[in-house]
């Protein structure tokens, strides 16, 4: 299982000074085009939900639509889009979220969660959860029973999965990466 973890981090590639100097981007194209890397990385995120009833997955544009569409797949559950405002052409519910430089907001169609739905949450990485906390919030609003958020990759010097577990959330992530 470690090793497998390690397997799988080695597949990340890691850009320095981009997109601001001194930050280390984490770019996870390569995991996606490694087929058994992609694969083993779905699985693990579900790993702890065989067979229990989850209704929709969450998927954050837009890195989260990768991985979300196939968490959803592997789950049969359905897909629910949470998208950057102005993209939705239904009724939507809109929040403002926190980012690290600045603010954004991120909507969701209102009908695309019905109340007591058991969903899972699904982003890339979690850093300072400015996003996945938004998105939850958003879940939550519509009645949404959020099950777990789960990431591939987390940057735990910026508290975001800490963030989340503190707004009662139970959070899964696969990778850890310190410096940022
Ligand atoms: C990145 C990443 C997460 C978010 C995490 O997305 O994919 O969604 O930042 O940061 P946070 O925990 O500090 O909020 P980004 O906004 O760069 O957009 P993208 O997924 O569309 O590339
Ligand atoms: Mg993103």
């Amino acid at each position: 299982d470690e090793r497998l973890l390690t397997d799988l981090k080695s597949t990340i590639r890691s850009i320095p000074d981009y997109p601001r100097p001194g930050v280390i981007f984490r770019d996870i194209t390569t995991l996606l085009g490694n087929a058994r890397a992609f694969r083993r990385v779905v699985d693990k995120l579900v790993q702890p939900w065989p067979g229990s009833k989850i209704d929709k997955v969450a998927g954050i544009e837009a890195r989260g639509f990768i991985l979300g569409g196939a968490v959803a797949h592997q789950l049969s559950a359905g897909f629910v889009p949470i998208r950057k405002k102005g993209k939705l052409p239904h009724e939507t519910v809109r929040i403002v979220y926190s980012l690290e430089y600045g603010v954004d907001e991120m909507e969701m169609h209102r009908d695309a969660i019905a109340p007591g739905d058991r969903v899972i949450l699904v982003d890339d990485l979690i850093a300072t959860g400015g996003t996945a906390g938004g998105a939850v919030q958003l879940l939550r609003k519509m009645g949404a029973e959020v099950v777990a958020a789960v990431f591939v990759i987390d940057l735990p010097e910026l508290g975001g999965a800490q963030k989340l577990r503190e707004m009662g959330v139970t959070v899964r992530t696969l990778i850890a990466f310190e410096g940022h």
